[in-house]
């Protein structure tokens, strides 16, 4: 019996505590050595922890490059990302290696797009403020202005980057009566935009003449920075800026600024650069600008169903079989 001196279980590394399901369907197939810390593996030990291990389940806060894959060893078959994004990874020096990499993708849409929702409306009701008010004891009255801001319902949304969280976010916006504009690399189909309401435009007019704009790309070098001190000033003084994308599609200097200066009227951040954000950073300080951490994807089911499909992932590129969500190598 051959297999009956089968091999050694697989070695995988899992870089945190990801949501029992997962984990118990990697534990089933392999050894797991687990980070059990709430904070990320410090750079050195996650280094040391990945030698000689076959697979890796990573988050966004691991960064995955050729020193990590050095330190990892030729025996490493698969690298398993607990997230959609994977600006963490160098997939190119994956691809090189003949190593594939895996992500959650659809799962987290709607919920992405819930959260970038929630954003928008609390930072044009001014729900934060609204909460601090009430607890600092400051409400005396009924005020006529008190904390006054813009209407959601009926106004312009500019969605940048129209994929599967975008149109998401336009769904929800069709039933708030939004006018509903979009800007993307590609134009996208008329079978797509159509039942969505959705029309394109260029990014400068886009940012003209939306109220609320949010934003939904992948990081790449050509989305860094997309929102600068120039792309800013050809926003509404009244406009909302919301992000649940990646943090350094933002110039975050040129953000507080323009808050600060009332180029635009206000921002809601799931996301930063770097996270978390020190608390020295301008935008803390500024009552325009809410931020939350990096939750857009937390909610117990959608972190249920990442983790399910990260253990897939793993499991798979330990198997040596075909990751079933995996990121395409670059061409
Ligand atoms: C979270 O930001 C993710 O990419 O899943
Ligand atoms: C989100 O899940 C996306 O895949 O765009």
């Amino acid at each position: 019996m051959a297999d009956a001196i089968s091999e050694a279980r697989p070695r995988v590394f899992v870089a945190r505590i990801i949501p029992e399901l997962g984990l118990d369907a990697v534990r089933a197939v392999c050894d797991v050595d687990l980070w059990e810390d709430d904070l990320p593996p410090p750079r050195d030990e996650l280094l040391r922890r990945v030698a000689g291990c076959d697979g890796v389940l990573t988050l966004l806060t691991d960064k995955v490059d050729d020193e990590f894959l050095d330190a990892a060893g030729s025996g490493l078959k698969v690298v398993s990302n607990y997230a959609v994004g994977f600006d963490n990874i160098d997939v190119a020096a994956c691809a090189r290696r003949g190593i594939p990499v895996g992500n959650t993708p659809g799962v987290l849409t709607e919920t992405t797009a819930d959260l970038a929702f929630a954003l928008m409306m609390a930072a044009a009701r001014r729900l934060p403020e609204g909460d601090r008010y009430v607890r600092d004891g400051h409400w005396k009255t009924w005020g006529p202005l008190l904390l006054l801001g813009p209407d959601v319902h009926g106004a312009a949304i500019g969605i940048v980057g129209f994929g599967r969280i975008g149109q998401a976010v336009a769904r929800r916006a069709q039933g708030f009566g939004m006018e509903i504009l979009y800007h993307d690399v590609n134009r996208l189909p008329d079978d797509v935009t159509r039942p969505l309401g959705a029309t394109f435009l260029p990014l400068e007019d886009l940012l003209a003449r939306s109220d609320f704009v949010s934003l939904h790309v992948n990081l790449s070098p050509v989305t860094r920075h997309l929102i600068n001190a120039e792309t800013l000033s050809w926003m509404k003084p009244t406009a909302v800026l919301v992000n649940t994308s990646r943090g350094p599609v933002v110039d975050q200097v040129a953000l507080a600024t323009a808050l600060r200066d009332g180029v635009i009227w206000a921002a809601a951040l799931d996301v930063t650069d770097p996270e978390p954000i020190p608390m020295d950073d301008p935008l803390v300080g500024l009552d325009n600008c809410l931020i939350v951490p990096h939750i857009a994807s937390a909610s117990r089911a959608t972190r249920d169903k990442m983790a399910q499909m990260a253990a897939a992932n793993l499991v798979a590129g330990v198997r040596g079989q075909p990751l079933p969500t995996e990121v395409p190598p670059p061409a």
